[in-house]
C-alpha cells in the first residue's frame, strides 16, 4: 500500500474516515479545511494514494502557550521566569480504525516533531502541547509526554513534551547513524 504523508489538500477524501472518536472524525471532515484556510490550524495527513487520495490518519498543528505553573518546577530550573511559556499545539491526532497499530500514529507524531523543530528555528516555541483523549494518555506517555498541572476536563487532558529533549534525542540518533571515518 502506497502511503504518503503531507499537508491536507481540498481534494482529499475524508468522508469515510473513522478513528473511533466522533469529534475527531467530525473535525477532519468539517473543520480541518476551514481552519487551514483561516490559518487557525494546519492539518497534515497520511493518505492512501490509489486515487482519490483517502485520508487514513491526520494531525493538526497550531500555537499556544503553557501557564508556568502547569510545568513541574524542577523542569524549569535555569529558564526565564515568563508566566506564559511558548509552545506548539497538537490539537488532534488520529488514525483510521482499519489502520490502527501499524505504526502510522508514531510516524504522524514524528512528522509533527520534525515540523516543530524546524519552525522553532525561526520562531520561539519550547514545548509541544497535546490535547489528549483519556483513552490515549498511555500512548502519549510512550513518547515522554507529561500531564500539565491545573484545569483538565473529562473529555480532553493537556499533556506536554519539552522540544529540547526531543531535539537531543533526534540529534543523538543522527549521530549514532552517521558513518565513522
Ligand atoms: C491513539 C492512536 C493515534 C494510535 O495510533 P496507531 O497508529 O494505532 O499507533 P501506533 O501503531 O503508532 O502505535 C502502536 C502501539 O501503541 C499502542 N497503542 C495504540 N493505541 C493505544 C492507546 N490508545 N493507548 C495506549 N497504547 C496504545 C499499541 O498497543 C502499540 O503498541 P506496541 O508497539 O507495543 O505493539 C489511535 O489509536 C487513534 O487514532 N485512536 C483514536 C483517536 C485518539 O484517541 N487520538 C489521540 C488523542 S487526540
Amino acid at each position: 500500500m502506497d502511503i504518503q504523508f503531507r499537508k491536507l489538500e481540498s481534494s482529499d477524501r475524508t468522508d469515510e474516515f473513522d478513528c473511533g472518536n466522533a469529534s475527531l472524525n467530525e473535525y477532519l471532515r468539517r473543520y480541518a479545511p476551514k481552519d487551514q484556510r483561516r490559518m487557525f490550524g494546519v492539518t497534515y495527513v497520511a493518505v492512501c494514494c490509489d486515487p482519490p487520495c483517502k485520508v487514513i490518519g491526520y494531525f493538526t498543528l497550531a500555537n499556544t502557550s503553557i501557564p508556568r505553573q502547569g510545568i513541574p518546577e524542577d523542569l524549569l530550573k535555569g529558564l526565564p521566569k515568563y508566566q506564559g511559556l511558548p509552545a506548539f499545539l497538537l490539537g488532534r491526532l488520529a488514525v483510521d480504525k482499519t489502520h490502527h497499530k501499524k505504526g502510522i500514529g508514531e510516524v504522524l507524531l514524528s512528522r509533527c516533531f520534525e515540523h516543530c523543530l524546524t519552525i522553532s528555528k525561526v520562531s520561539g516555541a519550547r514545548y509541544l502541547v497535546a490535547d489528549v483523549k483519556p483513552s490515549a494518555i498511555t500512548w502519549y506517555e510512550r513518547f515522554n509526554f507529561l500531564r500539565i498541572d491545573g484545569n483538565q476536563n473529562a473529555e480532553s487532558i493537556k499533556m506536554f513534551v519539552d522540544l529540547d529533549t526531543v531535539r537531543s534525542a533526534v540529534d543523538g540518533k543522527a549521530a549514532a547513524a552517521a558513518p565513522i571515518h
